[in-house]
């Protein structure tokens, strides 16, 4: 059974003191309103991991809310000045990790060879790679998406073994549909998650394929959330913007709901 997933995004937003104010403020939403079993995560700054685990801990209605980091260092340790490890993100509280985000491929130059370094760490310290991939505008205007999508998977993700792979959370995002409030028609979001599930079949298998969580990203936001979660190969949503607000985002959890 494919898990159904809505991961936050926070970017660079939120000191300590707003990080506690926002994830208390959806802990509760989440507690009086949400009544579906989808997996929801905050991907945070790094700076805030630690406090919001403590926060976390020992409650089981804070725990409703798992962290997520949004980068780590290819790897494991070392003279690497202003780097954060795999095993650095585990012992503070982490559970998942964005790896291979658009912002973090284009602003800071990340290639799918490091990427895939940095999926391996992450999973030997038993981080959950949230793996981005999607093209940019001008990739999907010249008809090559198809192409880019599957270098970014191949290259990134598929010299995993099966039992390992199967473990990774994968998210399409175009790049163009990226906080731009151009959101990818319900059509064009399932056509490209069908294309990826069915490299997977042919990369592993078809049950491997129907087992992988697969989130779309990009300008979701409360009134066109369940268009697109209702699509056969959406399980949920990577979400940017939307998941600043407790409300929209909780409404966007809400979307699963019986
Ligand atoms: P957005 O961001 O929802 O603001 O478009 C999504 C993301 O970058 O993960």
């Amino acid at each position: 059974m494919r898990q159904k997933i809505v991961a936050g995004n926070w970017k660079m937003n939120n000191d300590l003191k707003e990080s506690l104010k926002l994830i208390s403020e959806v802990a509760n939403m989440v507690t009086d309103e949400v009544n579906n079993d989808a997996v929801i995560i905050v991907a945070v700054p790094f700076t805030n991991i630690y406090a919001l685990d403590q926060w976390k801990s020992g409650s089981e209605v804070h725990d409703k809310v798992k962290l997520a980091a949004q980068n780590c260092s290819w790897e494991e340790s070392g003279a690497y000045t202003g780097e954060v490890s795999a095993r650095m993100l585990k012992s503070i509280g982490a559970d998942y990790v964005i790896l291979g985000h658009s912002e973090r491929r284009q602003y800071f130059a990340e290639t799918n060879a490091q990427l895939a370094k940095k999926v391996d760490l992450a999973l030997t310290h038993e981080l959950i790679p949230i793996f981005c991939i999607g093209e940019t505008l001008s990739e999907r205007e010249k008809g090559i998406h198809f192409e880019v999508i599957k270098g970014q998977l191949k290259e990134g993700l598929f010299h995993l073994i099966k039992s390992v792979f199967r473990t990774v959370v994968i998210a399409y995002e175009p790049v163009w549909a990226i906080g731009t409030g151009l959101t990818a028609t319900p059509e064009q979001a399932q056509e490209v998650h069908a294309y990826i599930r069915q490299l997977i079949a042919e990369g592993y298998d078809e049950e491997t394929a129907e087992s992988m969580s697969i989130l779309y990203g990009g300008s979701a936001n409360p009134s066109n959330a369940s268009a697109l979660f209702s699509q056969t190969d959406i399980d949920g949503g990577l979400i940017g913007g939307a998941s600043l607000k407790s409300r929209d985002f909780t409404d966007i959890i809400k979307t699963f709901n019986a």
